[in-house]
Formats: C-alpha cells, sequence, structure tokens
C-alpha cells in the first residue's frame, strides 16, 4: 500500500477486500456516497418510480400538525436529525413549527461537514430566528455529546427508510443502541418503507432511466478512482430482486463475462466468473406489525404510525419506555 493512504481509504480498500474474497462476493452500500454517488441519489429521489421520498413528503405536510402534538413537550426540545442531508423534508416541519411557535432547537447530526455547512447556510436564510446546533460526528458519538451538553429531552428523527438498508439483526443493534443514548419520555420517528405491491416496489430499484443501475455502478467507478482498481463498466449488469416474504429488495452486479479486476492499492487481483453476482445492496420493506415488533425488542413504545394516503410509507413515532 502506498504511505499517504487515509485511515477513511484504508478502511474502504479493507472492506473492498473482504467482501471480494468472501465465497459471495459483496460491497457495503454506504459506499455509494461519494460526490458522484450523492448527485445520483439526488436524480433517484425525483424518479416517477421511486415514491420513498414523495410519500413521506406527503406525509409531513398532511400530519405536521398532528406530529407537532405528539412530539412537543412541556419547555423546550431538541429536534435532533440523524443523516440530515440537505433537509428537504425536514423543512416543512422546520417551518411547521417555528409557525405554531413550538419552543425547540434543530440539531441536525451528519458526518459530512460540507453538508452541515450547506444545511446551516440554507437554513439561516429560509428561517432567520430557527436555532441550528449542527453536530460534526458519527451518530452515538453526537448523541452522547448532546447528553453532555444538556438534558433537554430529544425528538430524534432517523428519516428516508434509511433503516431499510440495514439487516433485521443490525436494525435492532441500531435501535438498541440508540435507545440507551435517549432518556424515558425521548421520543423517535422513523420514516420506514412499507411492503406493497411487488412490482411497485422493484419498479423504485429498476427505474427506465438507468439511474439507479448508475448509482451501483458508480461504486465500481469508485474503486477505479480511490483503489486504482479497473473495472470495465461494460462488463457488469445491474439486476435487482425483490422478495415479497421477506421484504428484502436486494441490488446485484453481475458479471457478464469471465475476468480478472486488479486493484492498485490492495496489489491484489480478483476473478469473477461470468454471470457471478456482487450484492450490493438490502432495501428492507416492513409490515406494520414488523415495526411494532421491532420497537417492542429494542424498549420502545410505538406512539402513533403516521401514513401517506396510498399506506406505502409510514413515519412511525416511537417513545423510549
Ligand atoms: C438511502 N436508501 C434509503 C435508499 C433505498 O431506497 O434503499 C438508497 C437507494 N438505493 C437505490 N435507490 C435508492
Amino acid at each position: 500500500m502506498t504511505k499517504d493512504i487515509s485511515t477513511a481509504q484504508l478502511q474502504f480498500a479493507k472492506d473492498v477486500e473482504n467482501g471480494l474474497s468472501a465465497s459471495q462476493k459483496y460491497l457495503s452500500s454506504k459506499y455509494f456516497y461519494d460526490a458522484v454517488g450523492d448527485k445520483l441519489f439526488q436524480q433517484i429521489m425525483e424518479l416517477p418510480e421511486y415514491y420513498l421520498t414523495r410519500c413521506e413528503f406527503e406525509i409531513f405536510e398532511q400530519h405536521k400538525d398532528d406530529i407537532l402534538q405528539k412530539i412537543k413537550t412541556e419547555g423546550k426540545f431538541n429536534l435532533v436529525e440523524l443523516g440530515a442531508g440537505d433537509g428537504y423534508k425536514t423543512k416543512i416541519l422546520l417551518e411547521h413549527f417555528i409557525n405554531k411557535q413550538a419552543h425547540f432547537e434543530y440539531v441536525p447530526v451528519d458526518i459530512s461537514h460540507q453538508v452541515l455547512k450547506e444545511l446551516e447556510a440554507g437554513l439561516k436564510a429560509e428561517f432567520p430566528n430557527l436555532k441550528v446546533k449542527a453536530l460534526n460526528h458519527e451518530y452515538f458519538k453526537a448523541l452522547k455529546e448532546l447528553n453532555k451538553m444538556d438534558a433537554t429531552p430529544k425528538v430524534i428523527l432517523f428519516l428516508g427508510s434509511n433503516i431499510g438498508n440495514f439487516t433485521p439483526a443490525t436494525a435492532q443493534s441500531f435501535f438498541k443502541e440508540l435507545c440507551e443514548v435517549m432518556n424515558k419520555g425521548d421520543k423517535l420517528l422513523i420514516g420506514i418503507d412499507l411492503k406493497k405491491n411487488p412490482k411497485t416496489i422493484l419498479k423504485a430499484y429498476n427505474d427506465e432511466a438507468g439511474i439507479t443501475r448508475a448509482f451501483n455502478l458508480n461504486l465500481l467507478e469508485r474503486m477505479n478512482r480511490e483503489l486504482g482498481a479497473n473495472f470495465d463498466l461494460n462488463n457488469w449488469d445491474h439486476f435487482p430482486t425483490y422478495d415479497p416474504f421477506s421484504g428484502e429488495c436486494r441490488s446485484y452486479l453481475m458479471s457478464t463475462i469471465d475476468q480478472d479486476v486488479h486493484f492498485e492499492i490492495l496489489n491484489k487481483t480478483f476473478h469473477f466468473k461470468n454471470s457471478e453476482p456482487i450484492h450490493m445492496e438490502i432495501s428492507r420493506k416492513y409490515s406494520l406489525d414488523e415495526v411494532e415488533t421491532l420497537a417492542k425488542n429494542c424498549n420502545f413504545t410505538v406512539r402513533k404510525h403516521f401514513m401517506d394516503s396510498r399506506g406505502y410509507f409510514v413515519d412511525s413515532l416511537w417513545e423510549k419506555s
């Protein structure tokens, strides 16, 4: 390995090496999100087939007042958003809460300093009176820091069906750990995509314009750029599947020929057989019963399910019991 490789790049290289050495090859979807991947994901959210973002938008528009009634506390509360991004949907809630003179501070948490800087600047221009305390840390570190700074009740937002990208076991350990950094009465609003007609789900991950395909292929390009790999994108096919029992939408990249790919940074070559898959991502869909079981297993009480008019998506409000 070269000397000036960063810690993040080293971790990326290690994860790739582990994934591509497994008997069933895989890559972690968290690596989709470099600058190019972020832009492609923005485009995905605007696709006609990708209903998730519009559903959550509708839920906030339709239920913003009920949401406020259910989350507000006697005094002030901190509205903490995990993985704040560009705050596109959250702004509906922020605007409504400000108009209703709710006593709160907005605490966006993101590991990207750039994302937070842009979000803060945008919010300052749009809502000059909103108090914003951005935390540039990984989620649990940020919540521990926040607990040290003040004991104000928390309402944590974890939106956009990000939970879908966890395996069930990881989702359970994530919410258990979250529960430990929350105080009794603190609340959690989680955006979750629901099980529905499999054709609707599959289309959302196999759009006509090919943006989701490009989103997956970008990870191969990222490895070419950052790890000195020599993937030829013409030799890969995007293949999404959906299992209506488990609710797992899985995406694979399939090797269309027998091929070798060399990684300069790893000084290693991987062989891919014709039709061999690399598992890229899980986007898991839940039933309301599964949401309730998850909440119970992690010591939360479900206060309310806020749903869109078609029943495609839920923002589920949990309280630490
Ligand atoms: C970020 N995450 C919730 C998206 C999803 O639906 O699983 C990522 C995505 N992958 C393909 N399209 C969108």
